[in-house]
């Protein structure tokens, strides 16, 4: 069986190839998540079912599946701050944090703040996020979702964060890193692949970049999460990999909610560090979501 190109070359990767390229042709589904630092859960949900949106609860807290996704971002709970919505995958890194009310977060490559404000909204709206972005536009929206849904722990900064100047450690730190976005890949009625970027950036030496910065500003005993949507082994593994041989940096094997994968210890020809099997790999046709990476990282 072919995958339509560039994906036909992860055809020894990809687990259920058939249900894989049956689900490119099917739109992701949408889910939301209910802000519990605006209203209580039950609250949310009753208002939401008055509005007349089918709900359905999922394996994630605060996470459910919902009907009518052209009033997600335009009706009253969205406007109220009361909603999120968002992919359920992207709810992995920041449950793979394991993170505590109080402590100190570093969110790299933050923005519009789909994992800043699940995270804030984890720590009870204590403690201090800092919560970065290099692109200016990108942080107009970030800083509006933060006030929508009403989060006061939250410090924004606006620079390449390779470059982030901080003389502090952080106790978690999100590397939720650009990436090709494989995992959003779909077919249009032409059989045509959409979602694809454009441009010839060399994303791997990006992401290397901020994965060596994210570790060099965790606190020893802290955690860190690098993700990505896509399914590239050159933007996943083999980043880790390259972390792995520069810093002293311990993957930690994670039990994750959804269907999950492990990561590849081979790629094109390559031999990756065996620990690479403790990376978790996420495919849209299990998950019926974005395609996810995810690395949970321990400094020592
Ligand atoms: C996958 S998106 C982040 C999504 C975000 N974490 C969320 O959950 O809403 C990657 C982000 O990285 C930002 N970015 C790209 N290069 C960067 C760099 N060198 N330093 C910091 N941010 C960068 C992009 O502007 C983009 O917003």
């Amino acid at each position: 069986m072919q995958l339509p190109e560039p994906l036909n070359r992860y055809q020894d990767i990809i687990p259920g190839l058939q249900e894989f390229a049956d689900s490119l042709a099917s739109p992701l589904k949408p889910f939301v998540r209910l802000n519990t630092l605006k209203a209580p859960e039950a609250a949310i949900l009753h208002r939401l079912r008055g509005e007349g949106s089918r709900l359905k609860k999922t394996a994630i807290r605060w996470l459910y599946s919902i009907e009518q996704e052209q009033r997600l971002r335009s009706g009253t709970c969205y406007q109220l701050g009361y909603t999120y919505p968002q992919a359920i995958t992207s709810a992995l890194p920041v449950l793979a944090l394991d993170i505590r009310p109080g402590q100190s977060v570093l969110d790299l490559c933050a923005a519009p703040g789909g994992k800043t404000t699940h995270m804030a909204q984890i720590m009870g709206d204590t403690g201090i996020v800092v919560a970065n972005d290099r692109k200016h536009g990108r942080i107009t929206a970030l800083m509006a979702n933060l006030k929508r849904l009403g989060i006061t722990n939250t410090v924004v900064t606006n620079c390449r964060g390779e470059f982030l100047a901080t003389g502090m450690l952080f106790n978690r730190v999100l590397v939720d890193a650009p990436c090709s976005g494989e995992g959003r890949y779909r077919l249009d009625k032409n059989g045509r692949l959409t979602h694809m970027k454009a441009g010839a950036t060399d994303l791997p030496a990006i992401q290397k970049g901020l994965v060596q910065k994210g570790y060099d500003l965790l606190a020893p005993g802290g955690i860190m999460v690098y993700s990505t949507c896509t399914i590239n082994p050159d933007e996943n593994e083999a980043v880790i990999n390259h972390l792995l041989r520069k810093r002293g940096a311990v993957l930690e094997p994670w039990q994750p909610p959804l269907a999950w994968h492990r990561g590849v210890t081979d790629w094109n020809g390559v031999e990756y560090d065996k620990n690479l099997r403790f990376c978790r790999r996420f495919y849209a046709h299990e998950t019926g979501s974005v395609g996810f990476f995810l690395a949970r990282i321990r400094k020592l």
